[in-house]
């Protein structure tokens, strides 16, 4: 039985990342005394990982994985849908992996994955951890030479390609469309700090407010999760600072938005206005239907596949791929101007 590097991480008590950073030499904070029981370990267990290499030459199958952080929120599952749709045009089977936000998860699943001899892998990385697990898989995959694309959110690579659509401007067009209204105590509720979806939209609203002259106050940006309970909380606080707009790094955190209003009797647009972002399905079915900032999920999947395919038929210099995004208006937002 193969040595595999499961083995090497129980054997030193170290997590699979860690010894990952340490066999691929990668620049970290690892002391050296773990770093020296580490080597040492591997080759007294004569670990070689070149042999998920070789095994993944001669055995590639024709199975892409999606690594996704939140199966519950429908943008990562519209995402999928488009996904496993050109996979199967394309005569490929889709392994679909949940890290739950966890990024120990997403190093886990490259690696079963890469067990599973898949072809490529598309990974939406957990937010947290400011990606500091990603070296350990782009070193595992580039090693292996397993073609990896980023989705939606964004890490500088030199062999992994990112498709994702720019989140900057997304957060510009939804800050603007208020400040447009007359609002200038705009309060923003993020993603997670370190998610580069929600730092990029964090961006862009302050460039709207400064093109405005309106001054940034970091009292008025609360750090959510892109879950609706935080967005349920941290909408109550933004109220209670006397905002008279909210801007939702996505829809998820304004439906929460939403609830903690009807709990307080403030009306939307009427009192507070509200901007979410993705424009998942629900948006429109509420009881005031959602302005957001739609991304063109669809196109995303197809274009993700497309960047795998061209990486397994060793075309050269293949380029990210940034889509716009669009503000959707509809009634949640009011001008307050007159
Ligand atoms: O809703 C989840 C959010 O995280 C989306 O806006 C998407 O861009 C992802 O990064």
């Amino acid at each position: 039985m193969a040595i595999t590097i499961k083995d090497v991480a129980r054997e030193t008590g170290c997590s699979i990342t860690t010894v990952s950073l340490v066999l691929n030499k990668k620049e970290t904070r690892i002391s050296q005394k773990t770093r020296d029981r580490i080597i040492e370990t591997a080759q007294r267990l004569a670990y070689h990982p070149n042999q998920i290499a070789a095994g993944l030459a001669s055995r590639r199958t024709r199975t892409l994985g999606l690594v996704m952080p939140d199966i519950t929120n429908s943008f990562f599952a519209n995402i999928a849908g488009s996904v496993e749709a050109e996979c199967e045009k394309r005569g490929y089977s889709l392994f679909l992996c949940n890290s739950n936000e966890d990024s120990a998860k997403d190093v886990d699943y490259i690696y079963n994955l890469m067990n599973q001899n898949i072809a490529g892998i598309m990974l939406i990385m957990a937010s947290g951890n400011g990606g500091g697990h990603i070296p350990c898989c782009t070193g595992l995959l580039a090693e292996a030479n397993v073609p990896l694309v980023f989705v939606d959110r964004f890490w500088p690579s030199s062999t992994a390609v990112n498709v994702y659509s720019d989140n900057e401007a997304g957060g510009y067009l939804a800050a603007r469309a208020l400040l447009e209204r007359g609002h200038r105590r705009i309060g923003f509720i993020s993603g997670t700090n370190g998610t580069a979806s929600s730092n990029q939209r964090l961006y862009g609203y302050i460039r709207a407010l400064q093109e405005y002259g309106v001054p940034f106050s970091s009292d008025l940006v609360a750090e959510g999760n892109y879950k609706t309970e935080t967005g349920y909380l941290l909408g109550g606080k933004l109220m209670d600072k006397g905002v008279t707009a909210i801007f939702a790094a996505n829809d998820m955190m304004a439906l929460g938005v939403y609830r903690q209003a009807a709990e307080r009797k403030i009306s939307i647009p009427g009192d507070l206005s509200v901007i979410g972002y993705d424009n998942v399905a629900f948006t429109e079915f509420l009881s005031v239907p959602l302005t957001t900032v739609e991304q063109p999920t669809t196109e995303i999947g197809i274009t993700a596949v497309t960047k795998i395919m061209a990486m397994l038929n060793g075309e050269a210099d293949i380029k990210d791929e940034i889509f716009l995004p669009k503000l959707i208006e509809r009634e949640s937002i009011k001008n307050i101007d007159n």
